[in-house]
């Protein structure tokens, strides 16, 4: 018999910690997992089933669409919708909140998602992955968008899945971080990567080096400090990698350390960042956070900050703890 620890096993176990517990979050989390499964199972066959592509429509973002942004995002709200454990849900690529249908119980939760990010990495066969965060709602209630207005620190989970060379699940509950492997042939995932923890330090950084010109002083110190590596102010060499899947990014982190920045930016005063607070830094900054790692905008902490659009946009610097207070320190 296999020893291994399945997720709905370890939520199951979690559960019993939490005497008050209904039972509700386990459930919603295998919905989640399902519904990741089935993405998992479209990214992979894009190409035969000619899924890969624009989409030709933008979103809220006005950002073209590919075909599988519209394709998961719907498979995350059909698989989410009718379970009876939530009272709304907010995704990239829908402007405005999304309702359950009439007919379909509502409960206390609320799920924000990126159903595909690093989707310009789709058709580059490139990994790619899907960001979620939980809030509570108001039981019983149809959500209204100020429900979904609450700062990072009061989710009570958060996870991503990469579609990568394996499909994996990266979750956190508040009782640290731990990442489950999809095992394909008996269509389960199962804990392979218990109590995750980011190192300290870091030699190795992750920026889109072509935006460098719009990026303020503190941030092109940081980096410049870098590149100078033994012979500058560091004395140490640093290495780069820039995915430009998020999801990507924040696994190579939560498994050998690193930072990643997209920092504030002086292109468009309307966009003082290019990733979303809801549905991308704030799931990603509890997991960090749990794993021992910072996150911040350079100012503030991410998950302090007090939303005032669903699909509002925010700097982000994130991993090792002392290299993310390096800049920060650099930003006072
Ligand atoms: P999405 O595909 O959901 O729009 O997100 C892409 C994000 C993020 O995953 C990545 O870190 C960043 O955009 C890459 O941006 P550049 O293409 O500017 O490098
Ligand atoms: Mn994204
Ligand atoms: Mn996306």
């Amino acid at each position: 018999m296999s020893t291994q620890t399945t997720l709905t096993q370890f939520i199951i176990e979690q559960q019993r910690n939490v005497p008050e517990a209904t039972g509700d979050f386990t459930l919603l989390l295998n919905d989640i997992a399902a519904a990741c499964k089935r993405i998992a199972h479209t990214v992979n066959r894009g190409s035969i089933t000619g899924m890969l592509g624009s989409a030709d429509t933008e979103n809220v973002q006005g950002e073209t669409q590919k075909q599988l942004d519209i394709i998961t995002n719907d498979i995350m709200v059909e698989a989410l919708e009718w379970t009876g454990h939530l009272a709304g849900m907010v995704s990239e690529e829908v402007d405005d909140p999304i309702s359950i249908p009439e007919q379909y119980p509502k409960g206390k939760y609320l799920a924000l998602f990126d159903p595909l990010d690093g989707s310009s990495n789709i058709d580059v066969n490139l990994t790619v992955g899907t960001i979620f965060s939980i809030l509570c709602g108001q039981e019983g209630t149809d959500a209204k968008l100020e429900d979904f207005l609450q700062e990072g620190v009061k989710q009570v989970c958060a996870g991503f899945v990469l579609y990568g060379p394996s499909t994996m699940m990266i979750l956190t509950t508040g009782q640290g971080v731990n990442g489950f492997t999809l095992d394909q042939d008996v269509g389960e995932f199962v804990l392979t990567h218990q109590d995750m923890k980011i190192p300290e330090d870091t030699q190795e950084f992750s920026i889109n080096m072509s935006n460098q010109r719009f990026w303020e002083s503190p941030v092109q110190q940081y980096i410049d400090e870098c590149m100078q590596g033994e012979d500058g102010p560091r004395n140490k060499n640093f290495n780069m990698r820039w995915v430009a899947s998020m999801v990507a990014e924040v696994y190579r982190i939560l498994t050998r350390g690193g930072i990643f920045m997209y920092p504030l930016d002086k292109r468009d005063p309307n966009k003082p960042g290019k990733l979303r607070l809801m549905y991308e830094a704030n799931p990603m900054g509890f997991i960090i956070e749990q794993a021992g790692g910072a996150c911040s905008t350079g100012r503030e902490r991410i998950l302090e900050i007090s939303p005032n659009d669903i699909h509002q946009r925010v700097p982000v610097i994130l991993g090792s703890k002392n290299e993310v207070d390096r800049v920060v320190s650099y930003h006072q």
